[in-house]
């Protein structure tokens, strides 16, 4: 089974009422392609206006707490993710992993509440530059891929709930960009993880690129082997900057 390309947008921590708007423009431009899954990932107090402004678009959260609910001061669980329209919520993303400590285990548990609400999930996974230059990128990237993804959730696997973001940490927000035959490396390296711990049903989770995706780079990114989409930070604050990578994932009609 082929999957369309998915292409999410994770607003960090930017946005506000207004910013609504650039959400209103992406979704009536997505409609343009519908050969691509398109989603946005606002801050929390976003996600209720921004999933009752759009309709051809995913909305998802940025992180949630691992219980359903209780005496957890400032978080969110998943269940109220789920309970106000969000589709998915993307986890473990190196910035929760520097900012708040977050650990692989902490981001399994948080995958298995996620799944457990009916979420769709993206895992992030990175290494950093001291790890890359000391040639241990893949060995990093492995040991967090088995330690944050749930081994136990085949259901939600096949029906396709999982993705993998590959987002180099020092690629992150710097402009510079993976080459292209590192990203196929690397994502050879999570789908061969993926396949010990699911089997066969590892070639329905989608493993996105992420890391200074823009409109110049984003073709030669997504065409490459074992690319399924993007984790798009800076590029997808503005209709103008998403947009051409959307379009870069979409197949031309013929
Ligand atoms: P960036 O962020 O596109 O601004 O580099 C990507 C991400 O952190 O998901």
């Amino acid at each position: 089974m082929t999957q369309r390309p998915y292409i999410v947008g994770n607003w960090k921590m930017n946005g506000s009422r207004a910013m609504l708007a650039e959400a209103r423009a992406i979704d009536r431009a997505a409609q343009r392609y519908p050969d691509v899954e398109i989603a946005l990932a606002p801050p929390f107090p976003f996600v209720g206006p921004l999933r009752e402004a759009v309709t051809a678009i995913g909305v998802g959260g940025q992180d949630c707490h691992t219980a359903t609910k209780g005496a957890h001061t400032g978080d969110v669980s998943a269940p109220m993710l789920a309970d106000i329209g969000a589709d998915f919520v993307i986890l473990g993303h190196s910035e929760r992993r520097r900012d708040h400590g977050e650990k692989d285990a902490l981001v399994r548990a948080k995958a298995e509440a996620a799944l457990a609400a009916g979420l769709g999930v993206i895992i992030c996974v990175g290494e950093t530059l001291d790890e890359r230059d000391a040639g241990k990128a893949e060995a990093v990237v492995d040991r967090q891929v088995k330690g944050s993804v749930p081994p136990g959730e085949s259901a939600a696997v096949a029906a396709g709930r999982l993705a993998v973001a590959y987002e180099p940490v020092w690629a992150i927000g710097t402009g510079r960009v993976a080459a292209v035959e590192d990203v196929i490396a690397m994502h050879a390296a999570v789908r061969a993880r993926l396949v010990a711990i699911f089997g066969e049903e590892a070639d329905k989770v989608r493993i996105l690129y992420g890391g200074s995706v823009n409109g110049e780079n984003a073709a030669g990114l997504l065409g490459a082997e074992g690319v399924g989409g993007a984790l798009v930070g800076g590029a997808s604050l503005t209709t103008d900057a998403f947009l051409p990578i959307v379009a870069a994932a979409s197949q031309p009609a013929d």
